[in-house]
């Protein structure tokens, strides 16, 4: 059996960071994320019982032994779930610009979930997805949905109450993203194990929990009354109050470069001038900017002028997974 998913990538407005289970992928938070149309991977995955075991293409190159163990595993989930014996090949494509930043595990892992899920044949629902993907990475579970979608923390040990929920749907706000590359360098510290090492070690972390329950209050606030000034100044907070435990930890460490400090001042001057864009970023040093359609030219040029920029990719709010035919 064989099966190919889209699945476009997702930004948080209000952060997943640390795991209360490492091994289920359990956060210690609910998250709040936007799907982003322009970013996104096509994976198709065959179950075929002549393969002695699992093969991973990536971009039409075959992957070495650790990467294809990673996937390796993660089908071994899927197995288990599903009750698929076979191994499978795994052919993906990424549209996204890898490792900078633009979490490219969450539309990587919730398209191979997708492709993987169907192509052993059981009957799934959106929420079975979600809570596969989650256990791939993290925010892969909010890329099953488009629009504006929340992770659900839950409360279980089993992890079975902790899947994304969709809370508006992609075309009911029109927001655009700018999300705005300054480096290609391979990230440092990878989310996993930053956060991990937070959790540990900062003291700053229950300010954390403290402080992300009420910013996702205001961010649902902000989004059923279509308050774009409240969501921009909740994610703008949120974004560097996740940043701040990272400074807390023992080693320290922090995913800001010189030139992401650069784009978050522009952004803020921007603002004063009365070009309303608010940044959020990522476990790297790329800045994301969230703004409304009649500001996002302006914005765009602006930041265009940075010496540091190198590329910037507009994006619209996208959908959730698509199954496509061969
Ligand atoms: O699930 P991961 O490993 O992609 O971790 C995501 C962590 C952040 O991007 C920093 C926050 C988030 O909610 O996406």
């Amino acid at each position: 059996m064989r099966a190919k998913a889209r699945a476009h990538t997702n930004i948080a407005l209000i952060k997943y960071w640390g795991k209360r289970d490492e091994k289920l992928f359990l956060p210690t938070n609910n998250s709040l994320s936007m799907t982003l149309d322009k970013l996104y991977t096509d994976t198709s995955v065959e179950f075929n019982s002549e393969l002695t075991e699992d093969q991973f293409v990536l971009d039409g190159e075959t992957m070495d032994v650790e990467e294809t163990t990673k996937v390796s595993q993660f089908l071994d989930k899927v197995r288990a779930f599903t009750g698929e014996k076979r191994f499978a090949l795994v052919d993906s494509v990424n549209h996204v610009p890898i490792a900078a930043g633009f979490a490219s595990s969450a539309s990587g892992l919730a398209a191979l979930a997708a492709a993987a899920m169907k192509a052993s044949g059981v009957d799934f629902s959106e929420k079975d997805l979600s809570r596969m993907a989650r256990q791939g990475s993290g925010s892969a579970s909010r890329s099953i949905y488009g629009g504006f979608v929340e992770w659900q923390m839950g409360e279980l040990a089993d992890g079975s109450d902790s899947h994304a929920v969709p809370i508006l749907p992609q075309d009911a706000w029109d927001l655009r993203v700018l999300s705005v590359e300054v480096t290609h360098e391979v990230k440092k510290v990878l989310s996993r194990e930053g956060m991990k090492r937070t959790v540990e070690t900062s003291p700053f972390f229950d300010g954390w929990l403290k402080a992300v329950a009420a910013d996702l209050v205001e961010a649902k606030r902000a989004i059923e009354a279509r308050d774009f000034t409240l969501l921009g100044e909740t994610l703008e907070r949120n974004a560097l109050r996740m940043h701040a435990t990272t400074l807390g930890a023992n080693p320290p460490f922090m995913y800001w470069q010189s030139s992401t400090v650069k784009v978050m001042e522009a952004v803020q001057e921007l603002r004063e001038q009365g070009i309303e864009g608010y940044f959020t970023i990522d476990a790297g040093p790329n800045v994301k900017v969230v703004c409304q359609p009649d500001q996002e030219q302006k914005i765009l040029d602006a930041l265009n002028e940075i010496d540091v920029v190198q590329n910037i990719y507009p994006c619209k709010i996208g959908p959730g997974i698509t199954y496509l035919d061969e």
